[in-house]
């Protein structure tokens, strides 16, 4: 087979190349019906089938013939702890754990938030969710309360199930009390919380309403998976939009499955039995189809790892865990090799390691820059492949189809379009651009299973931020272009969104907390180059006039309150006080411009500026 006729008839005939595709699931109930348009623009896929995403991961591998095989490897060198889950064990963990849900109360279609560290826990409460046909929604465990009480109002959780505390290098982060605070905060109260205990600190547990996760699974009568339609909701994962409110990206169990099972062969060229780890967290999307669902629906072994590529202990962790656990498919940020490569430029610590288990070296969640990509193809002398997606696809737009047919890599691309994904060049109006010229990234609907099917609770707000912008078109929010040979070039952001190392932030949100000090009369937040991050925020604020305030003083507090009200993650260090902000003659601050002033580059004037003084003004401020 090779990638073009494969892409061909993904295309030309999506219901007949998904069908054929859906045949790898075990479900409970085939479909008959693959593909069914809805009224909002876009449509549902294997509407009359049904499933449980926890029998596909788990039981089905046991019903194979792989219980005894590793399913899930936790390798915690922030506590020095390791261990493993057979698919038999892991698949009674999950039993349990789901029996424990449902002897609380919740049942299908039901919500729980999961808010943990990177523990076996956070897989298992994942799983345990799916199997009873409840609906999670992981919250990344680097979000401050402030932003965890706003999905707690978005998505309603009939429970939230948290960790005593997560390990950060050596610092020992309190999740419980950050918990309570979030739901002090919210105005939706879950009926309960399920606290899992860790040895480094014991959490406070309110009477009434928490409960020891040890307890409950000490009592709980292990339960099956129930039968869900394909296209009922496996879980919402928020995601940073333009403004201060996260979108919740709805996946759907039955294309999330084949999907994802698909993309194991097609992306990763993966095998039942083959270790495969993807170096993120649970928190994202990464973690959310690469560590948990992904690897276990093609009969893997998963790794779940609690640690940095630097500092626990060395540069070296990363071979360290290779070796040791024999990984053979490695997936991460370009950020967390720049990041090894600034500690050990020249690969020291790889020559201590035997990573010959290991095929190839997988990257995304931000542009991958040429000198990483050199880098790590030098000292590993391995494929290292980029690929390009987003929270909303759940699994790559375009990849090298290594698992179909090997293509040859253009640095800087992502390569070709995954089959399904009919990706296009266009303009703001919605035509077609040739190829070579840069313009939105936009693939043409049908989007293939797997895909986000809503925004929890705002269907308006799916189809305005994706399907309306170019019609007929989901728009990915992405900048780029497609060279003569059909590789695509993902050039960045065309939206207020940032990536802080792999991370994806709105700046947005970032003004909004910024903007709600007392001293700031007005603001912006652009993403700035950062050598290791990739990008980090930087803040311009004009204060009030008749606010007297210390400089040095305010960018701490503001620092402050991005770091209470988003998280540390955000990375928000820099706040510059200026005296005006550039704008257009319609009042419109000039993001672009302000970037690229930061990160300097050559920037055109543009001719709608009110005063461009102030550009000069802001350079000289920026770069003094
Ligand atoms: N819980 C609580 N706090 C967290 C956290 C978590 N799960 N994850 C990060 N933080 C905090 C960090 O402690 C740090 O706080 P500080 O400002 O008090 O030091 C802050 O958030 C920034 O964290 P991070 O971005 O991880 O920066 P770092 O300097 O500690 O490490 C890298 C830099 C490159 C090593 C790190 O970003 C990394 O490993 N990146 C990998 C990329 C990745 O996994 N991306 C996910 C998508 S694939
Ligand atoms: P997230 O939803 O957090 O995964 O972030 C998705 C965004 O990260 C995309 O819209 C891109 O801007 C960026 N991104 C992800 N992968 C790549 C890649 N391989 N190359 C360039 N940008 C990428």
């Amino acid at each position: 087979m090779d990638y073009n006729s494969e892409f061909r008839r993904s295309i030309d005939n999506p219901e007949e190349f998904w069908r054929d595709k859906a045949g790898s699931i075990d479900w409970f109930q085939p479909p008959e019906s693959i593909w069914e348009a809805t009224d909002n623009g876009h449509g549902r896929w294997f509407p009359d089938a049904t499933l449980n995403t926890s029998d596909v991961a788990l039981d089905a591998n046991v019903r194979a013939g792989r219980g005894d095989q590793k399913a899930l490897i936790y390798d915690s060198p922030v506590t020095g702890t390791k261990c493993s889950y057979t698919y038999s064990e892991l698949t009674d963990e999950v039993a349990r754990f789901a029996g424990a849900l449902k002897a609380q109360g919740i049942n299908k279609g039901d919500v729980v938030i999961i808010y943990m560290p990177m523990i076996p826990e956070a897989a298992i409460a994942m799983l345990g969710c799916a199997r009873i046909g409840a609906v999670h929604s992981v919250v990344f465990g680097g979000f401050a309360a402030h932003e965890l009480a706003v999905r707690i109002d978005d998505a309603q959780p009939k429970a939230v199930i948290t960790a005593s505390c997560g390990i950060e290098v050596t610092k020992v982060i309190e999740y419980k009390p950050l918990v309570d605070k979030a739901i002090e905060q919210a105005s939706h109260k879950p009926d309960f919380c399920v606290v899992y205990q860790r040895p480094q600190v014991k959490a406070q547990l309110q009477i009434g309403r928490d409960h020891d996760w040890g307890d409950l699974m000490a009592s709980a009568e292990p339960t099956g998976p129930v039968p869900v339609k394909a296209t009922d909701p496996l879980y919402v994962l928020y995601t940073s939009g333009t403004t201060g409110k996260p979108k919740g990206v709805v996946r759907d169990n039955g294309g999330h499955a084949v999907a994802l099972k698909y993309s194991m062969k097609l992306v990763y060229d993966a095998h039942p039995g083959d270790v495969f780890w993807a170096a993120s967290d649970v928190g994202w999307v990464v973690g959310h189809s690469y560590i948990v669902y992904a690897p276990l629906f093609a009969g893997c072994t998963t790794i779940l790892y609690e640690g940095k590529p630097v500092r626990t202990p060395d540069a070296g962790a990363f071979w360290r865990v290779v070796q040791e656990h024999k990984v053979n498919l490695l997936f991460t940020a370009p950020t967390a090799f720049r990041a090894v490569r600034k500690e050990d430029p020249e690969a020291d610590q790889l020559s201590r390691y035997d990573i010959s288990s290991l095929r190839r070296i997988f990257l995304a969640g931000e542009r991958l820059d040429p000198p990483t990509y050199e880098w790590l193809r030098e000292h590993t002398q391995l494929p290292v492949l980029d690929h390009w997606w987003q929270t909303e696809t759940g699994w790559a737009i375009c990849c090298n189809p290594v698992g179909i047919e090997v293509l040859p890599t253009k640095p800087g691309s992502a390569t070709v379009p995954s089959p399904g994904y009919n990706v296009q060049i266009v303009d703001a109006s919605g035509d077609r651009v040739p190829p070579g010229e840069q313009g939105q990234i936009a693939v043409k609907l049908p989007l293939p299973p797997g895909c986000l099917v809503t925004v929890w609770g705002d269907d308006k707000r799916f189809q305005d931020s994706y399907l309306n912008l170019i019609p007929g078109f989901y728009s990915s929010g992405d900048g780029g272009y497609i060279d003569e040979d059909g590789y695509v070039f993902v050039m960045g952001r065309t939206d207020d969104v940032i990536n802080v190392a792999g991370h994806r932030l709105s700046t947005g949100e970032m003004e909004e907390v910024v903007a709600s000090h007392p001293a700031i009369a007005e603001c912006c937040v652009v993403g700035a180059h950062d050598d290791m991050k990739g990008q980090i925020p930087l803040g311009l604020v004009l204060i009030k006039d008749g606010a007297t305030i210390d400089h040095d003083e305010l960018e701490e507090e503001l620092v402050e309150m991005v770091r209470e009200k988003i998280g540390a993650i955000a990375c928000f260090r820099r706040a510059l006080v200026v005296d005006r902000l550039p704008k257009t003659r319609s009042g419109k601050i000039l993001r672009r411009v302000i970037r690229q002033i930061a990160d300097g580059e050559e920037y055109a004037v543009p001719s709608t500026i009110d005063d461009p003084v102030i550009l000069e003004e802001i350079s000289e401020q920026l770069h003094r």
